[in-house]
């Protein structure tokens, strides 16, 4: 069945209209579609009749000194994937049409979109909650799937659906690697050979840290590896490692017992990556 493609909220009543009734997924997304994306589609179609992606590279969640205008854009090609995984809509509005000039209320992410990811990118997760609160009010998904590996955005969008009773399930999907360890990303696309070595070292750290027994122990091992990696060709910049609580990201005590997430960002000549691990003490 041939995929839908709507760009406004009448394209999507229309759209809604024809694939009738039942539980409908959304799956949000920026395009440059690849098997992580894919991995989130096929998981919203075990929980729904029909799964609908949204395409939309976001301004409000790029800082002017970030990567927006440079994020790649691939729109053919992303549907044709979402027509290979039976994708059965996709949204793909202007950035016109989502942000009118005269728009004044937005979503704030609050403290914890202030911490761990957000203290490097200030803004950010206004950004996210903003366009995914829009995303779900134009497409209203009755469930929506979001990545693992965007583990801040993830718990964020659970505290806004939580703390502003939205009436949408939200699912969190298993990050997707590549065969040596690297999450994929549609950044992995800026990496030369050399930075993509280099890349490497993020998810070896966690990797390592991961096989710690204590809070300290995981830290001083993610670390070691991190800077190791300082002083290859190209080096790795490091913005933050952190151990977190998975639901609120504040950095747990060291007799911690439970979930932690052991989060890193960092750059790689001028791409930024992120990556994440959930770790279990006690
Ligand atoms: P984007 O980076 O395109 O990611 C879309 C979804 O795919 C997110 O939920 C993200 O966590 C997930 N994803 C990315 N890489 C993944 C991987 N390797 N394995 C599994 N899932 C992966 O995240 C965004 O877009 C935007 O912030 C968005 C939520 C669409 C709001 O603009």
């Amino acid at each position: 069945m041939d995929v839908i493609v709507a760009g406004d909220r009448a394209e999507l009543d229309v759209a809604r209209t024809e694939l009738g009734v039942g539980r409908l997924a959304l799956v949000p997304t920026m395009g440059a579609l690849h098997e992580g994306h894919r991995s989130l589609i096929r998981l919203a179609g075990e929980h729904a009749d029909q799964v609908a992606v949204s395409i939309f590279v976001n301004p409000l969640q790029f800082a002017p000194n970030e990567d927006f205008s440079r994020y790649p854009r691939t729109f053919m090609d992303d549907l044709e994937v979402c027509q290979e995984e039976g994708v059965r809509l996709v949204f793909a509005p202007s950035a016109d049409y989502m942000y009118r000039p005269d728009r004044q209320v937005s979503v704030s992410a609050g403290e914890m979109g202030a911490i761990v990811e957000g203290a490097f990118r200030p803004g950010h997760f206004d950004g996210v909650l903003t366009v995914v609160l829009k995303l779900f009010n134009l497409v209203r998904p009755d469930v929506a799937v979001f990545g693992r590996k965007d583990a801040q955005q993830l718990a964020l969008i659970r505290r806004m659906a939580a703390d502003l009773d939205l009436p949408v399930e939200i699912l969190g999907a298993p990050t997707v690697r590549e065969p040596d360890g690297l999450a994929l990303s549609s950044r992995n696309r800026y990496l030369s050979a050399a930075d993509r070595a280099t890349a490497l070292s993020l998810s070896t750290a966690l990797n390592e840290g991961s096989s710690r027994a204590t809070p300290p122990e995981v830290r001083q091992a993610a670390r070691e590896v991190l800077d190791a990696a300082a002083h290859a060709d190209p080096p790795l910049l490091l913005d933050y490692l952190a151990l977190v609580e998975p639901a609120t990201f504040t950095e747990i005590p060291d007799g911690h017992v439970g979930d932690a997430v052991l989060a890193v960002a960092a750059r790689v000549g001028t791409t930024r990556l992120i990556d994440n691990v959930v770790v279990t003490f006690g």
